[in-house]
């Protein structure tokens, strides 16, 4: 929002989005756990760094099974969070700084605390039994024995997806948390009843939301069996998604000022789904989140089955998407959040000597990309996994439930740990350091989940006026992206598709061309063939270089992580 000039249908091209998980940002009132009182405390962190959108996750009533992921009233602030005029306040300092703010939004499900849920349960007959999924015990199964499940689908948190109700004897489905009941959007009524909650957020002032998991919320109504029990084949952009969300677009967002964001995350959606989602003459979603390149480290298993994952494969998963969503469509650009495990250690090099360049090297090569980058908290830091090594370090749902469950299926409590330690998301979860003080300026109290053992070096303070830091080369990306137009839209084109140490691509707007060279490997002294972009890059301009205080041509050889970008004009 650049002066009072009314922002384009597509001002979030130029955007970058900073994620906010309160529960870890920073705690304004001791009790451990962050607030809003701790965002607003902080807003001249984003300021500084130069982003455009706050992504604030859930801070809405509840019990907290999921972090808030589980919500019991849509249209209060929990208190552990602050109070509904905390967040009107968080409006308005936002919007005074120029910033926007998007709310997470989560109507799949809600939490089974909620008054819808309490009122579903009640009884076979209550008006709002249709409301979620409820269905009797497996024809010849008493309600309760195993295998009584309506469907063998397992949840996304382990074990069956459906949970008995004593009182009436019916399941009710829940593809997360057994506190986290899948709404059924079949009815009507359910459809309006969330319209009307987004609009009255809309109406107080929220530029727009990030619609939770929003691509399972068709389901194939007869609830099929599935030969392996996994729940996605019949929940996955299912049979009406797109007509729920054109509806949901007409009813919420169409005929007011343009200025909103309304962003999916969309597991298992492949490109061509996204297309679809993302196609503005469709009227359904602004982008998405999409999983491909998350997903390359999982094995058949699915998330715990770690797999090996190459450079190469994460070029070749993004770059599929690059092309795919050219001409018609928007990528939403991430490599981490509340969700997945620290960016550096999982496609960079975590390691001391190379923990900052290959921080850097992930932001320049993502950054530069077409679409809109999310950085999550922490990541514009450098932040790394924590290296857990014991059961006891971690809280959260996803990751206990599993640990329990495979440890009773037999697997070896070690290796399990092994996993978790990767890929559980309390990776992603430690309070962001602020300083190198006793609790890292997060809380003046006890962390509801530990430090991360770095924090008296890896923190704020050290990094917001350092010019070399990691925080100042996000810093210069993101300032980029609003002075060069290329870079938010632009075309792009891959280069040396097959190369497994460079990441290179050229980005091209009215005859301004970016190139974007980076060293995604611990290798020194790695040479890039220019020579196939057919353009003469010796009097290049140098935008940004990740190595401090030098001025590579773009022909030099490049350090390990090294990344860069140049200019060149008139061509
Ligand atoms: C999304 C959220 C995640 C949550 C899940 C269930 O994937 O990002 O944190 O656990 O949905 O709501």
């Amino acid at each position: 929002m650049t002066g009072d000039r009314a922002p384009a249908r597509d001002w979030w091209k130029a955007a970058v989005v900073y994620q906010v998980y309160p529960r870890s940002f920073a705690d304004s009132d001791g009790d451990g756990v962050g607030d809003l009182g701790g965002v607003l405390a902080h807003l001249d962190h984003l300021e500084r760094l130069g982003v455009d959108v706050l992504w604030l996750s859930p801070v809405y009533r509840s019990p907290m099974a999921d972090n808030g992921y589980d919500i019991s009233d849509y249209q209060d602030i929990d208190p552990l969070f602050g109070t509904l005029e905390q967040l009107d306040e968080l409006i308005a300092a936002l919007h005074e700084r120029g910033m926007r703010l998007v709310m997470d939004l989560v109507v799949n499900h809600t939490s089974d605390a909620h008054a819808w849920f309490a009122e579903s349960r009640s009884s076979r007959d209550s008006p709002k039994r249709d409301w979620y999924w409820w269905r009797a015990p497996r024809a010849g199964h008493a309600a309760g024995e195993p295998g009584a499940e309506p469907t063998n689908w397992r949840s996304q948190f382990s074990g069956p997806a459906w949970t008995l109700d004593e009182a009436t004897g019916d399941y009710y489905l829940h593809l997360f948390a057994a506190a986290q009941p899948d709404l059924n959007w079949e009815n009507p009524e359910v459809r309006e009843a969330v319209y009307s909650m987004m609009r009255w957020w809309l109406d107080r002032g929220v530029d727009g939301f990030r619609m939770d998991v929003i691509n399972l919320i068709s389901k194939v109504v007869s609830l099929p069996d599935d030969p392996d029990g996994d729940a996605s084949p019949y929940v996955l952009n299912g049979p009406r998604i797109h007509e729920f969300l054109q509806e949901m677009h007409r009813e919420v967002f169409a005929g007011r000022p343009p200025g909103l964001l309304n962003v999916g995350e969309t597991p298992g959606c492949p490109v061509e789904q996204a297309r679809l989602y993302t196609d503005p003459a469709r009227g359904e979603l602004d982008m998405v989140f999409q999983f491909e390149h998350v997903d390359l480290d999982s094995g058949p298993a699915g998330k715990w089955d770690l797999q090996p994952m190459t450079m190469l494969d994460l070029k070749r998963s993004l770059g599929r998407w690059q092309s795919g969503l050219a001409a018609v469509g928007w990528n939403s650009l991430y490599l981490g959040n509340h969700d997945q495990p620290r960016c550096v250690s999982r496609f960079g090099n975590d390691a001391p000597e190379h923990r900052d360049q290959s921080a850097k090297a992930l932001a320049t090569v993502l950054h530069l990309h077409r679409g809109t980058p999310y950085v999550y908290q922490g990541d514009e830091l450098g932040m790394t996994n924590v290296g857990f090594t014991r059961l006891d370090q971690l809280r959260d749902v996803e990751s206990l439930n599993h640990y329990a469950d495979a440890v009773e299926q037999g697997d070896e409590p070690a290796a399990v740990l092994a996993a978790l330690r990767y890929k559980s998301r309390d990776n992603a979860r430690t309070p962001l350091p602020w300083d190198s003080s006793a609790q890292a300026g997060f809380t003046t109290g006890t962390p509801w989940i530990d430090l991360h053992p770095d924090a008296t070096t890896v923190n704020a303070a050290a990094q917001v006026d350092d010019p070399d830091s990691v925080f100042s080369h996000y810093r210069r990306l993101i300032a980029l992206r609003h002075d060069e137009p290329t870079v938010a839209h632009g075309t792009f084109e891959m280069l040396l598709a097959d190369d497994e140490q460079v990441y290179a691509f050229v980005r091209e707007l009215d005859g301004t061309l970016l190139l974007v060279v980076a060293n995604l490997s611990d290798s020194a002294g790695v040479v890039v063939d220019l020579a196939v972009t057919g353009t003469d890059w010796a009097g290049a301009e140098l935008l940004v270089s990740s190595v401090p205080r030098t001025t590579p041509a773009a022909a030099d050889p490049l350090a390990p992580w090294e990344s860069r970008v140049f200019r060149a004009t008139g061509q």
